[in-house]
C-alpha cells in the first residue's frame, strides 16, 4: 500500500476574517538551505504539481519563515466531531482524529491556520501536508500497526500488535550539540523540526481548562503557604496580578475567581481579550489602569471574586502599581517568554500590531526593545517584592528570559544553572504540595461529544475521591463537584482533574467499565506533560529536585518508554515544552477506553507506572513527601512493586565532615 497526497491540486482556501494569524517567524536560511527546505516540502507532493507549488512554498518561507502549505488546509473550521463521524479501522485511529481536530478548531487554537494550538509556537505538526497524511494514516491504522510521527512527519505504519501503542510521537528531539534555539530555528525552517509544546504536538490539548485546575491549585496553595490563608480558606480580599490571556494564560482570571481572588490580567492583544470575554473566562476589560485597580479594590473590600483584563502592557501596569504604592498579594507572568524574540513577549511601548509589523520588518530592533522591556519588567517586580508581594515564575521561562535580556543578577550567583532568585511555582508550591505526592493534571475527553457523558463522568470521578483523606483530596473533590457550574469546557467535552496514582487508576477503571456497560461513549484518558513524571525541566517541573539530577532527562524518557512498553494508545516525547528548546524533555500519553478487558489490563499496568515512576525519582532525590508516598506504596503494593528508598544523611554530619576537610 502506498499513502500519498492526491495529484489534484486543492483550491487555495479562503482565510476567514477575524481568525488570528501567526507572525512572521523569521526567514534566515542561506541559498543552499533554502533549496533543501523547498525540496523537503515538495517531498509530500506528487511531481506533476512541483512546478506550480515551488514558488508558492518559497513565498511562504520568505514571508512567514516557514512552509505551512496553506493550500492543503481543509476549508473552514476543523472543529472536532463525534467519534462515530470519523472513518477508521480501529477506535484509536478515529479517536486521535477527534483530538487533532480539537487542537486546531477556531475557538480552541491560537493560530489555527498555522497549526498552532497554544503557547505562541506549539504546533500539532509542521504543515498541512503532514496533517492530511496523518489523517489518511489514522483512517487506515489497524490494531496490528503503529503510526510513527517524527516532528509532525508521519513516517508510516509499522507492524506491531494490539497491546502496543497505536501512535508514537516525538517532537524536536535534537542531538545535544545542536540542542539550542538557533539550530532549532534553522531545522524548523528546513521543515525537519516541530515545536510541539506539550499537549499541542501530543494531541491532548483540551483548551485553557487544561491549566485552570493547576492555576487554581497554585494560587490557593500560594495563599496558604505565603499569605497565611487557612487550609479551608480561600483568596477572598486578595489581589492577584499577571499577564496573558492566550492559550494557557487565559486560564488565570477564571482560576483566580474560582479561588475567590480579585485578578487583573494585562493582555496586549484585544482579540484574545474578546475570546476570553465571550467565553466568560474574564469578567470585564479596561484600557484604564486606575480603573482596573479601583474596581479590583472595590471587589476586595466586598470579598467578591473578580477579574478584569487590562488591555495594555504588563510593564505599564506594574510600573503604575510601583509608582502609586499599590499592594499586590500574588504576582506572576504568563507571556510566552519561552519565545521572546519570536513575538511571545510584546515589548513595552509597542502595540500588538506594531509588534507584529516590527517582527516582520526589523527583527533586530524587536530584540533590543524586548530586552529593554524585560529589564523594566524585572525592576518593577523587584520593587514590588521588596514591598511584600509574593512573585512566582509560572513556568513560562520568564526568569531565564530576563537573564538573557542582560539582567545577570536574577540568577543565583549570576549563573542560571544554579537557579534564580525568585522561586518557580513548582519549586515552592506545586512540587512539594502536589507532584511529590503524585497529584497531577489527569484529564479525559468524552469522544461521543455528548455533554451528558461529561456530566456522568464528573459524577463517577467524584465518587472515587475521599475528601477527608488529605487537603489536596478535598480541593480536588470540590473542584470536580463544581466543575459543571463553572462552565470550563472550550472545544470537546473534556475535564481536567488533579489526581494521584491510585486516584487516576480508580477513575480510569471506572470509566472503562461505564463504557463497557454502554452508560457513556468511548473516553480518551490523558494528562498534561506538565506532571509528576512526564517532564524533566530544571526551572519548572523538576525545580524542586535538589540532588543535582535536575539536569538529567532520564525520568521523562523512562516514563515515555514505560508507557510504550505497557501499551498506552498514544505516547509522545518532546523537547522544549513550556520553557523552550533545550530546557525541557517532556512526554505524555493518550489511552482510549473502549470498554474492553484488554484496556482494563493496560490501565492496571500503566496508570500507576505513569505516576509512581516520577514519585520514586522524587523520593530518591530525598523529597520528604515523595519519600512518605513511596514508602506507603511499597507497603500497600508489595506483591508487584519494590521501589528503592534513599537513606538520608544527617546534615550536621555532612557539615562537620566538609568543615573538617576544608
Ligand atoms: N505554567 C504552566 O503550566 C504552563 C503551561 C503551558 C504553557 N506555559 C507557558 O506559559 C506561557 C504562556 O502560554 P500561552 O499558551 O498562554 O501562550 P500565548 O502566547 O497564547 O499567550 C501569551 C499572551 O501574552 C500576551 N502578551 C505578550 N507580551 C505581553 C506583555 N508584555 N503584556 C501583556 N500581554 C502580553 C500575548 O498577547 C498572548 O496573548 C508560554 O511560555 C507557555 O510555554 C506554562
Amino acid at each position: 500500500m502506498k499513502m500519498t497526497l492526491s495529484n489534484q491540486l486543492p483550491t487555495y482556501p479562503a482565510f476567514v476574517e477575524g481568525i488570528r494569524r501567526a507572525p512572521d517567524r523569521g526567514y534566515t536560511l542561506n541559498p543552499a538551505q533554502t533549496a533543501t527546505a523547498l525540496k523537503n516540502a515538495l517531498r509530500y507532493i506528487p511531481n506533476e504539481l512541483h512546478e506550480q507549488l515551488a514558488p508558492e512554498f518559497l513565498e511562504e518561507l520568505r514571508t512567514r519563515g516557514r512552509i505551512y502549505g496553506y493550500r492543503f488546509r481543509p476549508e473552514g473550521d476543523l472543529k472536532a466531531r463525534p467519534i462515530d463521524e470519523y472513518r477508521g479501522r480501529c477506535i484509536e485511529g478515529k479517536a486521535f482524529q477527534v483530538m487533532i481536530d480539537n487542537n486546531l478548531a477556531f475557538d480552541v487554537a491560537l493560530y489555527p491556520y498555522e497549526l498552532v494550538t497554544y503557547g505562541e509556537t506549539g504546533q500539532v505538526c509542521q504543515n498541512w501536508m503532514q496533517y492530511r497524511l496523518i489523517k489518511m494514516y489514522l483512517e487506515e491504522l489497524t490494531q496490528d500497526q503503529t503510526l510513527v510521527v517524527e516532528s509532525g512527519h508521519p513516517l508510516g505504519l509499522f507492524r506491531s500488535h494490539p497491546d502496543a501503542p497505536r501512535v508514537i510521537i516525538t517532537n524536536a528531539l535534537m542531538v545535544g550539540l545542536y540542542d539550542n534555539q538557533e539550530d532549532w530555528h534553522t531545522a524548523m525552517q528546513l521543515g525537519v523540526a516541530n515545536y510541539g509544546q506539550m499537549t499541542a504536538g501530543g494531541w491532548m490539548y483540551i483548551g485553557p481548562q487544561g491549566i485552570v485546575h493547576g492555576t487554581f491549585n497554585t494560587l490557593l496553595n500560594a495563599g496558604r503557604l505565603k499569605l497565611g490563608i487557612p487550609q479551608d480558606g480561600n483568596l477572598r480580599g486578595r489581589l492577584f496580578v499577571s499577564s496573558g490571556l492566550g492559550g494557557m494564560s487565559g486560564a488565570q482570571p477564571k482560576a483566580a475567581e474560582m479561588a475567590g481572588a480579585a485578578a487583573i490580567i494585562a493582555e496586549v492583544d484585544r482579540s484574545r481579550i474578546d475570546t476570553r470575554l465571550s467565553q466568560g473566562w474574564v469578567g470585564g476589560v479596561t484600557r484604564d489602569i486606575p480603573e482596573a485597580f479601583d474596581r479590583a479594590h472595590e471587589a476586595m473590600r466586598e470579598g467578591r471574586p473578580f477579574s478584569i483584563a487590562y488591555h495594555g502592557n504588563i510593564v505599564d501596569l506594574l510600573e503604575y502599581a510601583m509608582r502609586n504604592d499599590i499592594h499586590i498579594d500574588l504576582l506572576s507572568d504568563q507571556t510566552s517568554c519561552h519565545a521572546v524574540y519570536e513575538g511571545g513577549y510584546c515589548p513595552a511601548g509597542l502595540t500588538f500590531d506594531e509588534r507584529t509589523r516590527m517582527l516582520h520588518e526589523d527583527a533586530a530592533r524587536f530584540r533590543g526593545l524586548g530586552d529593554a522591556s524585560l529589564q523594566r519588567h524585572y525592576a518593577a517586580i523587584r520593587t514590588l517584592v521588596e514591598r511584600g508581594t509574593y512573585f512566582f515564575d509560572y513556568g513560562n521561562s520568564f526568569m531565564k528570559a530576563v537573564y538573557d535580556a542582560g539582567v545577570k543578577d536574577i540568577a543565583r550567583g549570576g549563573d542560571p544553572k544554579q537557579g534564580f532568585i525568585f522561586p518557580s511555582y513548582v519549586e515552592d508550591i506545586m512540587g512539594p504540595e502536589l507532584f511529590d505526592y503524585g497529584y497531577g493534571p489527569f484529564r479525559w475527553v468524552c469522544l461521543s461529544g455528548r455533554h451528558e457523558d461529561l456530566v456522568k463522568t464528573d459524577r463517577a470521578a467524584l465518587s472515587c475521591i475521599d475528601p477527608n483523606r488529605r487537603a489536596q483530596d478535598r480541593d480536588n473533590y470540590n473542584w470536580i463537584r463544581d466543575a459543571e457550574q463553572n462552565h470550563l469546557v472550550v472545544g470537546t467535552q473534556a475535564r481536567i482533574l488533579y489526581q494521584d496514582a491510585e486516584g487516576r487508576l480508580r477513575i480510569a477503571l471506572k470509566f472503562n467499565d461505564m463504557v463497557r456497560r454502554g452508560e457513556v461513549g468511548p473516553i480518551m484518558l490523558g494528562r498534561d506533560h506538565h506532571d509528576v513524571s512526564g517532564t524533566d525541566s530544571p526551572f519548572r517541573e523538576t525545580a524542586n529536585i535538589k540532588d543535582g539530577s535536575n539536569i538529567m532527562a532520564d525520568m521523562a524518557v523512562q516514563c515515555f518508554a514505560g508507557n510504550c512498553a505497557r501499551g498506552m494508545s498514544l505516547v509522545a516525547l518532546h523537547n522544549g515544552g513550556g520553557v523552550g528548546i533545550g530546557k525541557a524533555i517532556n512526554g505524555g500519553f493518550g489511552m482510549v477506553c473502549d470498554g474492553s478487558e484488554r484496556v482494563d489490563r493496560i490501565l492496571r499496568q500503566a496508570m500507576l507506572w505513569d505516576v509512581m515512576g516520577g514519585v520514586a525519582r522524587r523520593s530518591w532525590a530525598r523529597n520528604p513527601h515523595a519519600m512518605e508516598t513511596t514508602d506507603e506504596f511499597n507497603r500497600t503494593h508489595a506483591d508487584s512493586y519494590c521501589i528503592t528508598m534513599p537513606y538520608v544523611a544527617d546534615e550536621a554530619l555532612i557539615e562537620k565532615r566538609i568543615g573538617a576537610a576544608k
